[in-house]
């Protein structure tokens, strides 16, 4: 069953020149590009994306790093999307959680700074696809 799911490459992945390879690896794995816009986020579409996640203690954090510079947008989609592309980041903490061979295992040392974002679920990668793509 085809699917779609919200993938950013946060602005430490921009800035390390990063997002072929993040593209690559969506590519090789069999799922599509759906669209895709380089862009520096605004506020309020970081709290949007974010929501869930305001009051943290890593919120105000989160939302200065991923409005900091460019990152880039992309909607993929095919089987399993949304749990395809979760396995391929890796887990959230680039070296306690994910393992090598994952774009974050193999990027990634600290959890700020991991490189990719994607839908945890249906109703997120919905949510999601919205605030970044709203005439998709
Ligand atoms: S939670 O509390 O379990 O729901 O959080 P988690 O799913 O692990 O992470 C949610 C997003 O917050 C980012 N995160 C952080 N950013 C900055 N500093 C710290 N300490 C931190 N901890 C978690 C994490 O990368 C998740 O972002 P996305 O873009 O969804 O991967």
């Amino acid at each position: 069953m085809s699917e779609r799911t919200l993938v950013l490459v946060k602005p430490d992945g921009v800035e390390r020149g990063l997002v072929g390879e993040v593209i690559a690896r969506i590519e090789r794995k069999g799922l599509k590009l759906a669209a895709l816009e380089l862009r520096t986020a605004d506020r309020a579409t970081a709290e949007q994306h974010y929501a869930e996640h305001d009051g943290k203690s890593f919120y105000n954090d989160l939302v200065d790093f991923i409005t900091g510079g460019p990152l880039v947008a992309l909607v993929v989609e095919g089987t399993r999307a949304i749990p395809a592309f979760r396995q391929l980041a890796g887990g959230t903490d680039p070296v306690e959680k994910a393992t090598p061979g994952t774009i974050r295992g193999d990027f990634g040392l600290e959890v700020q700074y991991n490189l990719v974002h994607g839908s945890d679920s249906a109703e997120s990668a919905e949510r999601e696809i919205k605030i970044w793509f709203p005439n998709l």
